[in-house]
């Protein structure tokens, strides 16, 4: 029987290289994201495939639930879960939009926590199934001018190391991918493209595929490319104030 992955965030970016990766090892796809032209463009790219589409605007409440109802009524059943959807904004926290930052935690946090909420009990009655939670290098220290979504990722990892251990012996694994900057539709979405923290930003085809990996092994967490993992261990050991001012210095202008 075939299996069927799910990726929030599937429309561009990292979420794209997923739908590629998955599609390549034959599995069949639910994919969500807001825009339904483009969701409909990709169901064409694979008509070997059966390719699920679902627009929905995961930063309003309850949107997780209407896509949990809609799969359920398909009769699909869910292998491999791959909550991608997020976004960033560059900026003082008290200078960006309230609502905007409430919709980033809406999108980046809770429809995260919800679909895994919801997937988890069915997930766990296959035989083997996955779990991949993209947080970020930003997980790691606070960042100021962009305060709200590095705690949101700090939630994503945390979230999902618990998750590791609750999982334990059970068929599911639950993997984190910490990607540094990628060449996405992220950097315009964040108005970060002209900061020191993307002037080497990585391909979304090798971070994709490095996660895809790390999660076909059950792998705890990610980091990609060598300068993020080092940033990361050094993050472990330094104190936070001063990875506080490291990172506010790289969201700086090149
Ligand atoms: N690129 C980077 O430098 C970088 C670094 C670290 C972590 N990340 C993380 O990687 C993940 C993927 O981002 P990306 O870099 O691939 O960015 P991207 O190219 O902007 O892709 C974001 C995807 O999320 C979807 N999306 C955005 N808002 C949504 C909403 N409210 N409801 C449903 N879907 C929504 C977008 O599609 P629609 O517009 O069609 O909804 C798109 O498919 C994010 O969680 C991001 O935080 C990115």
């Amino acid at each position: 029987m075939k299996r069927t992955a799910l990726i929030t965030g599937a429309t561009s970016g990292l979420g794209y290289e997923f739908v590629k990766l998955f599609a390549a090892d034959g599995y069949n796809l639910v994919l969500v994201a807001r825009n339904n032209q483009k969701l409909e463009e990709i169901k064409h790219t694979f008509p070997h495939i059966e390719v699920t589409i679902i627009a929905k605007d995961l930063s309003v409440p309850g949107a997780a639930n209407e896509v949990f109802q809609e799969v359920k009524k398909k009769g699909i059943n869910i292998d491999a879960l791959i909550n991608n959807a997020g976004f960033g904004l560059m900026g003082n926290f008290v200078d960006l939009d309230l609502q905007k930052q409430s919709e980033m935690i809406q999108l980046n946090i809770t429809a995260l926590t919800e679909l895994t909420y919801y997937f988890l009990p069915s997930l766990k009655q296959q035989n083997k199934a996955r779990i991949l939670n993209v947080a970020s290098t930003a997980a790691f220290q606070p960042g100021p001018l962009m305060a709200v979504y590095y705690a949101t990722k700090a939630y994503v990892l945390s979230f999902s190391e618990a998750l590791v251990e609750e999982l334990k012996g059970s068929s599911v694994t639950v993997t984190t991918l910490c990607p540094g900057a990628t060449k996405t539709n992220f950097g315009s979405v964040a108005s970060v493209e002209g900061t020191k923290m993307f002037s080497r930003a990585m391909s979304s085809k090798i971070v994709a595929q490095q996660g895809y990996q790390a999660m076909m092994h059950g792998k705890r967490v990610i980091i990609t490319g060598g300068l993020n993992k080092a940033g990361a261990l050094a993050a472990k050991f330094l104190p936070r104030s001063l990875g506080a001012k490291i990172a506010m210095y790289v969201a700086g202008e090149k």
